[in-house]
């Protein structure tokens, strides 16, 4: 290669490399995606994600806008049509009844809502709800998001306080790189989002780069980036493997961490924003505080009580810990199952060991003998949505029993007692049981509690590598009423601990430390 030749590759290299570069940060839209991607497009086509909120119009909008008036706790709504417009007339911030525009709707099943513009370019969601389920299942309704309560304007979550605003509230975990533009200054909002919902690039990340990349190998370029151009690798799902005479799966290889579920849990977390710049592929907790499993959000074993989620939940199973990730269940374009009923499970847990009566005590495909019945209980948010607990674990009704946490069982056998189902397990499997992941009830319990010893407890906890780290982190963070010697090294495990969770919660509990101990 002479050295004239030398120079004109580089300058080449130099320019495909800058022009990716400056690609990098660009958001292309799902549009320019499916031009190369069909397959995945029409898959995320129409699925809830792409529902996720739409401008309100006869395609998308599911509710009753003829003239419907719904009535709650003495307060009316009527929603109804004018010139191709939905409208509703409802309670306003100053207590009259007043007309608004619908301007998009939010979620699409099993309830959906409606947003309001504002002149400040605020948006407030309505509380009033449609049920879009079918009738003979109790939808086809407007709803009130907080039956039986009473919600004057001024309440903290009237449709027109901050909680249901929009912007705030609301817009990062349904549209994509959406930017709030809030001005302080002025307190107006003029926020935007590259795609209206969570779109291919909400999980990719911006796709400019990668389809310079694409386009140009296209062209015959050599040179082509390892990372496709993209921010995040989200193909890193591990390959397991179910041998025969095997109970449960085990992986090929070990991998290198999934970074899934960080990009799901940005959305599928209770969770507050600390920053607007999120990178794909970093952990959350570098933009976001995730919540932890404190009181009034979980159970003390860690089990769901208030609207949480996803993320915090499969953080404490035995399956994340194992490698397991959001997509080896879930399709992620169509997020449908990759099976359904109890297949789902079969892929890695042998259907001849779990799948019988010698495991479930049911009979076979009844819904008592459904892995998720047991393993993943449910519980209903937004009054009609039921969701499932992902912490997938061993129902533990002696906990009950001992603790007073909620077990599967007892949510259909209702009216037996806790004890009869432990009973009843103690009959299965006999006195030696599988105590499951989540083994720090009692620990939690007693810190709520404040009684004395709940440090030790805590402490250990936090150090305890065999526990899930969100719940370690839990414990460093519970530390903070209960200080005392045994907690330093605790604490400075946690800051040196690699998961950011770790390191949140210590740095916490540091600030209640007096100052000779935290310069130790
Ligand atoms: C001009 C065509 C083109 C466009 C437009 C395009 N891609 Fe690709 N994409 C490709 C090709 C070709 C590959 C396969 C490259 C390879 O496997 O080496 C690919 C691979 C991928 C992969 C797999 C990477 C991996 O780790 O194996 C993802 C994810 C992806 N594209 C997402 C997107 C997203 C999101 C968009 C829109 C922002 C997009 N693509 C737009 C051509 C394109
Ligand atoms: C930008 C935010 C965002 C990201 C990132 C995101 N989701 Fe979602 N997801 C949502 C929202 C919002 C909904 C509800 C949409 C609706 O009901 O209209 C949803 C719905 C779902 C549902 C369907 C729930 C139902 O209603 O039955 C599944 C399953 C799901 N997401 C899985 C995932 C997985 C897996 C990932 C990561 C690969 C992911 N999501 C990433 C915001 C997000
Ligand atoms: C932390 C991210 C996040 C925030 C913030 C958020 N949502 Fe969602 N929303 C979701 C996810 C995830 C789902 C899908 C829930 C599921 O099935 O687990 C969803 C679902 C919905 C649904 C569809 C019904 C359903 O349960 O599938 C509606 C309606 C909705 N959200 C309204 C709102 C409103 C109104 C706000 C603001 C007051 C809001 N959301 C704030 C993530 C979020
Ligand atoms: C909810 C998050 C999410 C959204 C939204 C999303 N993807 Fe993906 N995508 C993933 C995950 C996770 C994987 C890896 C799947 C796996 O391991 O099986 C993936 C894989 C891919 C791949 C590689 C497939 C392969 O077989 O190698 C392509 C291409 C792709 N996505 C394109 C798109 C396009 C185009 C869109 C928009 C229409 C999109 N994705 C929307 C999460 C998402
Ligand atoms: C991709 C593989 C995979 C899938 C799919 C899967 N699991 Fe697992 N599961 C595992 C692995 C691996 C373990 C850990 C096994 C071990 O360490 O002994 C595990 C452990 C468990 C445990 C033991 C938990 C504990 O605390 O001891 C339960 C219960 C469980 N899985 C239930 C389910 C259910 C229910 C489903 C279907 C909804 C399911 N699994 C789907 C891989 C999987
Ligand atoms: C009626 C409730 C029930 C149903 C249904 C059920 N399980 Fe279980 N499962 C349990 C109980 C209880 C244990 C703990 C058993 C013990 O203590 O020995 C358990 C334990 C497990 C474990 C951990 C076993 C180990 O060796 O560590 C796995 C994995 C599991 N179940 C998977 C499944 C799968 C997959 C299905 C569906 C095919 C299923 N289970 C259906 C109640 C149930
Ligand atoms: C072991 C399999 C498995 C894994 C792993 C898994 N899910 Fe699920 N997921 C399920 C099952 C089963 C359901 C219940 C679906 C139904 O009832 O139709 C579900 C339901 C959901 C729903 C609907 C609301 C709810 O809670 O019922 C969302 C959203 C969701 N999963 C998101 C996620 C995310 C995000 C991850 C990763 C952090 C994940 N899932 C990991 C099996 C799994
Ligand atoms: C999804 C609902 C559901 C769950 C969860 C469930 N069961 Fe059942 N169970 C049933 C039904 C329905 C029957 C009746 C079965 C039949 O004969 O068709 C039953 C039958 C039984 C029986 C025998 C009949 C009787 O009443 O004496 C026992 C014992 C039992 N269950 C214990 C348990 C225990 C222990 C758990 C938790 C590990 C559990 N069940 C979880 C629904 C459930």
């Amino acid at each position: 290669m002479s050295l004239n030749e030398l120079f004109r590759t580089q300058l080449v290299l130099l320019v495909a490399f800058s022009a990716g570069l400056s690609h990098a940060q660009d958001y292309v839209g799902s549009d320019t995606c499916s031009s190369c991607h069909e397959a995945e497009f029409d898959a995320w086509q129409g699925s809830h994600h792409d529902l996720a909120m739409q401008p309100a119009n006869a395609e998308t909008v599911l509710g009753n806008f003829d003239d419907a008036v719904f009535e709650h706790r003495g307060v009316t709504a009527r929603f109804f049509r004018r010139h191709g417009k939905y409208m509703v007339e409802a309670q306003g911030a100053d207590g009259g009844q007043h007309e608004y525009e619908v301007s998009y709707t939010f979620g699409a099943v099993p309830l959906q809502q409606y947003l309001i513009g504002f002149p400040d370019g605020r948006y407030q969601a309505l509380t009033v709800a449609w049920d879009t389920r079918a009738a003979e299942q109790g939808g086809q309704r407007w709803f009130h998001l907080y039956p039986g309560e009473d919600i004057p304007p001024g309440d903290e979550v009237h449709w027109t306080a901050p909680a249901h605003n929009w912007n705030y509230s609301c817009a990062e975990c349904h549209s994509t790189r959406l930017r709030k533009n809030y001005d302080a200054l002025a307190d107006t909002y003029r926020t935007d989002w590259s795609e209206i919902d969570v779109a291919c690039e909400a999980c990719h990340g911006p796709g400019g780069g990668h389809v310079a990349a694409a386009k140009a190998a296209a062209q015959g370029a050599k040179e082509y980036p390892a990372d496709h151009g993209l921010a995040v690798n989200l193909n890193r799902r591990g390959e397991w493997h179910l041998a025969t005479g095997q109970r449960n799966a085990a992986l090929a290889r070990p991998t290198k961490g999934a970074p899934e579920i960080e990009v799901c849990g940005r959305c599928h977390a209770r969770r507050s924003q600390l920053s607007e710049d999120y990178v794909h592929g970093r952990p959350l907790s570098d933009t976001h505080r995730v919540q932890l499993l404190s009181e009034g959000y979980y159970h003390p074993d860690g089990q769901i009580l208030d609207e949480v989620y996803v993320y915090g939940s499969f953080r404490q199973s035995r399956m994340h810990a194992a490698g397991v990730t959001c997509s080896d269940c879930h399709e992620p374009h169509s997020q449908k199952l990759r099976a359904e009923g109890n297949a789902v499970c079969a892929t890695c847990h042998a259907p001849s060991t779990y799948d019988a009566t010698e495991h479930h005590h049911h009979p076979v495909e009844s819904t008592g003998a459904q892995c998720v019945e047991c393993h993943m209980p449910s519980r209903s948010y937004m009054v009609v949505d039921p969701r499932r607990d992902h912490s997938m674990r061993i129902p533990r009704p002696d906990l009950s029993v001992s603790l007073g946490v909620p077990n599967a069982c007892s949510q259909c056998h209702v009216g037996c007692s806790d004890q009869w189902s432990a009973d009843a397990l103690e009959a299965w499997y006999g006195k030696e049981r599988k105590p499951g992941y989540q083994r720090y009830a009692s620990v939690l319990i007693a810190a709520h509690a404040g009684g004395v010893g709940a440090g030790e407890g805590l402490a250990a906890l936090a150090l305890d590598e065999s526990a899930p780290i969100i719940a370690r982190a839990t414990a460093l963070q519970e530390i903070a009423d209960f200080l005392g010697p045994e907690s330093l090294p605790a604490i400075q495990a946690g800051l040196a601990s690699p998961d950011p969770l770790m390191r949140r919660a210590a740095v916490q509990t540091l600030q209640d430390v007096d100052a000779t101990a935290r310069t130790q």
